[in-house]
């Protein structure tokens, strides 16, 4: 049976790029195959956060995102990255088979290595952790979006590695990329991400959440104008989340002109209140009440060590370690 895993880092609340690239492609995903691994990266947020409040905090925002989108832990694997410390020592093990050299063209390095004297180790051998999340649970296929393609191609790669030198012992996953959304565009045209100021949080209050959507920019043709909606980013969010009917409405209402990209916006944050008032309300609870969730984690993270002490024993019997 082919299984699925991803993780999502919790550097922050997931943002509506997280949502629409990772968190619904995977929950679909893990309705389809009943074997789905899905869990917080919060051992890689340590690259970005320090402060053991805030990174507690996002770790549950994180979890109630997931939650919140459909994720059922009595059928998916859910769990903390941190709380399978042997994930650590498979990154170690893996990290003795990839070159040096290869890491330095790593994307999640080389956009930072301009200024070097800020770039903490961990953060450059922040593939080989990933590699070693997938790893070690046997995973076939790895839903994200475009950005980890690169890591995926480096986990496949010291896989590779590892097995054409001890014979056949890791699985070689492969990445699934949704390509209507693997790379949604911030409120400042470039990729939505957390590290940017260009988020549009949607679990935040309506007023806050219409600021953000209002903020998105377009260029500046006036109400009366025709407009092209495929260049526009607030017409390809609403595509991507309304429905057909609507989009359609929508895609002839820019064509004709009379239509401003205010009332585009407005009908934006208006159906993105519509289409996810249940897993705002899920979300809101879930964060009052927190112990439901330490308590899913737990469970899941039992489940998690039980692959996981089977494939580093695996590997380590090829070691003599
Ligand atoms: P961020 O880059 O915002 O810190 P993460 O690193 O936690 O987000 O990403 C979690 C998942 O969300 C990954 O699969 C990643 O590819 C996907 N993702 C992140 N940003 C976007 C985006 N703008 N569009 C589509 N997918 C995205
Ligand atoms: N690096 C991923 C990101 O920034 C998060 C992540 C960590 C991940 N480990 C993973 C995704 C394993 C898929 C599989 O988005």
């Amino acid at each position: 049976m082919a299984r699925i895993l991803t993780g999502v880092q919790s550097t922050g609340t997931p943002h509506l790029g997280n949502i629409l690239g990772a968190i619904i492609p995977a929950i679909e995903l893990s309705k389809k195959h009943s074997d789905s691994f899905l869990f917080i990266a919060d051992l890689h947020s340590l690259t970005q956060i320090k402060n053991a409040t805030e990174l507690k905090q996002n770790t549950y925002s994180t979890a109630a995102t997931w939650l919140s989108f459909g994720l059922n832990p009595k059928k998916t694997v859910f769990y903390k990255q941190s709380d399978i410390p042997i994930t650590t020592e498979l990154a170690w093990i893996l990290s003795s088979y990839f070159p040096f050299q290869r890491l330095t063209l790593a994307h999640s390095f080389k956009d930072k290595s301009k200024d070097l004297k800020n770039v903490n180790a961990a953060l450059f051998t922040y593939p080989m952790l990933m590699a070693a999340d997938i790893l070690l649970y046997d995973a076939n296929y790895v839903p994200v979006g475009k950005d980890q393609m690169q890591h995926l191609e480096i986990t496949r790669n010291v896989a590779s590695k590892f097995n054409n030198l001890h014979g056949d012992t890791l699985i070689i996953p492969e990445a699934i990329v949704n390509e209507d959304t693997k790379l949604i565009m911030g409120t400042d045209g470039q990729k939505m991400s957390k590290s940017k100021n260009n988020m549009i949080n949607i679990f935040l209050p309506n007023n806050k959440l219409k600021k953000q959507i209002m903020s998105i920019k377009t260029d500046s043709l006036s109400v009366e104008s025709p407009k092209n909606p495929d260049t526009c980013n607030v017409f390809k969010l609403y595509s991507l989340i309304g429905k057909e009917e609507d989009v359609k409405q929508m895609k002839e209402k820019y064509k004709n002109g009379g239509y401003g990209y205010g009332e585009a916006k407005k009908e934006l944050f208006e159906l993105i209140i519509q289409s996810y008032s249940t897993q705002r309300e899920k979300y809101n609870y879930l964060m009052d009440n927190k112990n439901e969730m330490d308590q899913i984690l737990k469970e899941g993270s039992k489940k998690a060590k039980k692959v996981a002490d089977q494939v580093i024993k695996r590997v380590k019997s090829k070691l003599g370690i």
